[in-house]
């Protein structure tokens, strides 16, 4: 297949992080030539995607558009399929998968989607070569996306396979880490200048600190992953992606860093959080101490303290919740000034314990639940931080 032809190539995001994927691509020199729901599109080559797959940190899957055509039925789906030339993209000795999303009529389950187009790329390499490559649900090696809407169907490599959203350090578990890409996009939002303090107390597994630790260090995600799905296209060179890996090591700086400090009361959280800082390269970036939040170590001035509490499921987790949000609103108030502070949480009952006025609330789902980035700006000497009557009061 020739990597140098230009094509319409979509990148999938999570609700809610389009302006951070956007403002990546922008600093990649892309521009957005359309939208949907849950992802950007802009113009390149295979190339392209090789370049967007090791560099985004905030992106799900990179998608290069190969054909879009009429279909209103799986016959008629079959057939634009198999009379599509798979022989230039999947190697006649390769494996390949299939997913896809599709809202046509009488299709209750993808998987049917998925089994036609197999079978329809299979019987195209039957009848062209007398054998086929091999096919199954392995996302591993080449993988194929279908997006089947309105009587119309456009084909895809999805040139990342597994999920770039997963960024390859997570050695170790905590309660309820974040998802790289949505860390990433978090700090993207917040609009951290990589170089004044990143103060992260309550950092669990450490995600938001090894993501501020990478961001400001030029560490891109491609530096810890080996395999993507661009690499089981027929006709792959790897010239392109050692250039782009090269590229990426050599970006690396250690010089001028900012101070992160990553702080948290249980060991176990702390343990996760350097196991996961040791496989990102990042560990002597970062400060971590085993503390209550309130002790965290309040480095340099200005920057940023971000804070991903708890914020449990049952009422009575709540209530026992309550007030450690009151006593973060007081550490803000107390310990923060001329930082901006950010509480990011599942539950808006508990954010308004914290008891501060926010500046700004942006939306965010996080493993299916609607959070908020609560933004509080702290400020330093006469301009009083304003307080909510109601903080401890119960609703
Ligand atoms: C939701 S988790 C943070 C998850 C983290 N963002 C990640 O990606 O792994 C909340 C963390 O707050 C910590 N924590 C709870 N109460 C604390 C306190 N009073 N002081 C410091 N840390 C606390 C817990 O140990 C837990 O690791």
């Amino acid at each position: 297949m020739n990597f140098d032809t230009s094509q319409k190539i979509l990148i999938t995001h999570a609700l809610h992080t389009e302006n951070a994927l956007r403002g990546e691509l922008q600093q990649l020199g892309y521009k957005v030539i359309g939208r949907d729901r849950l992802n950007v599109s802009v113009n390149g080559t295979l190339k392209d995607a090789i370049r967007l797959n090791l560099k985004l940190r905030t992106a799900h899957r990179v998608l290069y558009h190969l054909n879009t055509f009429k279909a209103f039925d799986l016959g008629r789906l079959y057939k634009k399929i198999k009379g599509y030339d798979w022989t230039d993209i999947i190697p006649l000795n390769g494996y390949f998968s299939i997913n896809s999303y599709s809202n046509q009529k009488g299709i209750r389950d993808n998987r049917i989607v998925n089994l036609k187009v197999k079978d329809a790329i299979a019987d195209h390499f039957m009848e062209a070569k007398g054998e086929r490559p091999d096919s199954g649900k392995d996302s591993s090696q080449l993988s194929l996306f279908v997006y089947w809407v309105d009587n119309t169907c456009s084909v895809y490599i999805d040139t990342s396979g597994e999920s770039i959203a997963k960024h390859g350090y997570r050695l170790e578990g905590w309660k309820a880490p974040l998802s790289e890409a949505l860390a990433a996009s978090i700090i993207v939002n917040t609009g951290w200048d990589s170089k004044s303090p990143f103060i992260n107390p309550m950092c669990g597994s450490g995600t938001l600190a090894i993501e501020a630790a990478l961001m400001a260090s030029k560490r891109y995600p491609g530096l810890s992953r080996s395999n993507y799905s661009f690499m089981h296209i027929n006709g792959y060179d790897s010239a392109y992606y050692k250039e782009v890996k090269k590229e990426i090591e050599d970006q690396v700086t250690d010089q001028d860093l900012p101070q992160i400090i990553a702080t948290d009361i249980h060991a176990g959280a702390l343990r996760a959080a350097k196991a996961n800082a040791k496989w990102a390269g990042v560990l002597d970036l970062i400060q971590f101490s085993r503390c209550k939040f309130q002790d965290t170590l309040m480095v340099g001035e200005g920057g940023i303290v971000i804070m991903n509490p708890e914020y449990g499921e049952r009422m009575g987790q709540v209530d026992q919740l309550k007030p450690i949000y009151g006593h973060i609103g007081d550490f803000f108030k107390n310990d923060c000034k001329g930082r901006t502070g950010y509480v990011f949480t599942g539950n808006p009952e508990l954010a308004k314990s914290v008891g501060l006025r926010t500046k700004r609330k942006l939306p965010f789902l996080n493993a299916m639940i609607e959070c908020r980035l609560l933004e509080y700006e702290l400020y330093e000497g006469t301009k009083k931080l304003s307080r909510k009557p109601d903080r401890y009061s119960p609703s």
